[in-house]
């Protein structure tokens, strides 16, 4: 059995606060939407912006960047001021928070790669993450713009796609976390005697992940805000309305009513599946530390399927909704860390 180094111990203690921040950052970016502040920020300065408005003149000027958007004008054009200032502060900390993991990653890198610590392998893997925090911003951004044109309405094309973007960064430093904390190292597919375990649980997680997706659709048309009943949708099974728009395909993305109803199918049939790999895999080796991988499971997907549903019943308060996708980020890293040990085996 490796013994982690100590120079491994120090970059998996900077990149576990890298992926707590990262996780923040994730259900700050939730709130922001719940909240409706996305849009309170119409350009793009990515140094220049790093300070809010400090004075009343400065504010008045942001606020009358806000009032040419078309999301003041066709919606918020009531709001004075002060109501502004709130929902300015949710986009202005999550911007702020993406800067500030910028820098929580590229100093220590920065440092550990003067001083020869990384071992061989591994920058190549710490460049490429920070590349793709770069391109998370940008693509942030390209989200944003959607909103600023004639239908104030981001895009939930764009919406789910920087979920995703952030989920898969979020997921490849865990795994390269848990790489270097190699309780044993990783045996070849052809050597292993547990292969149908290894293809489950990859096969599991990438219907997590689909589910994942189908949950930003929903975020991204306030799909929730529709049949918020459980678990038949206006009193039927199969609700009207799912196959109204053509081509077909359109409704997967675009119907609000397919959009739900996808989500609540993917959804069940997931939870399904992750209680049944719990139940199967949480006394079945000899190993306490596999056998917790399938508890944590067991545990998370009952959260996050209960987290779903009460956020339909309510109607999507924030905070519920806020931790609904903290679950499924949990319930992701629960997958993640399944599948990581039993590559191992
Ligand atoms: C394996 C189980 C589930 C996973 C992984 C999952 C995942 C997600 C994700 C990632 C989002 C997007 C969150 C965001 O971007 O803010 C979402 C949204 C949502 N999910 Fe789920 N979900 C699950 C189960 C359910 C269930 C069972 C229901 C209800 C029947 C449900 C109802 C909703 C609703 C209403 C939203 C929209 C909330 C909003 O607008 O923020 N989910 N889900």
């Amino acid at each position: 059995m490796p013994e982690t180094h100590s120079q491994d111990q120090a970059i998996v203690r900077w990149l576990s606060i890298c992926l707590f921040l990262i996780f923040a950052m994730v259900i700050l970016g939730g709130v922001t939407r719940l909240t409706d502040s996305g849009l309170s920020m119409v350009n793009w300065r990515p140094l220049h912006g790093i300070l809010p408005p400090l004075s009343q003149q400065q504010w008045q000027e942001e606020f009358s960047h806000y009032q040419q958007s078309p999301e003041f004008q066709k919606i918020n054009s009531d709001m004075d001021v002060s109501a502004f200032k709130s929902i300015f502060w949710f986009e202005y900390s999550h911007r702020l928070l993406g800067r500030l993991i910028g820098i929580v990653f590229l100093i220590p890198f920065l440092y550990f790669w003067w001083r020869k610590q990384i071992k061989p392998g591994l920058t190549p893997k710490l460049i490429i993450m920070f590349c793709l925090g770069g391109f998370q911003g940008l693509l942030g951004w390209y989200m944003v713009k959607s909103g600023l044109v004639n239908n104030p309405h981001v895009s939930q094309y764009r919406l789910t796609a920087h979920l995703m973007s952030a989920i898969l960064i979020y997921g490849f430093i865990l795994w390269v976390m848990l790489d270097l904390i190699r309780v044993r190292d990783y045996r070849p597919l052809a050597e292993s005697n547990i292969k149908p375990w290894r293809g489950w649980s990859l096969g599991l997680t990438a219907l997590l992940l689909i589910t994942i997706v189908s949950g930003g659709f929903v975020a991204g048309l306030d799909a929730g805000l529709i049949y918020n009943t459980f678990p038949l949708m206006g009193g039927e099974w199969v609700p009207q309305g799912i196959a109204a728009l053509t081509p077909w395909y359109q409704n997967l993305f675009e119907n609000k009513v397919t959009v739900q109803f996808d989500h609540r199918v993917l959804a069940i049939t997931t939870g399904v599946l992750l209680i049944g790999w719990y139940l199967k895999g949480r006394r079945h080796f000899g190993d306490n530390s596999i056998n917790s991988s399938f508890k944590l499971i067991g545990m998370m997907v009952i959260i996050q399927l209960a987290l779903g549903i009460s956020t339909l019943l309510f109607k999507v308060p924030v905070w519920l909704a806020a931790a609904h996708q903290a679950g499924a980020l949990l319930l992701f890293s629960a997958m993640l860390m399944n599948s990581h040990i039993l590559s191992r085996q």
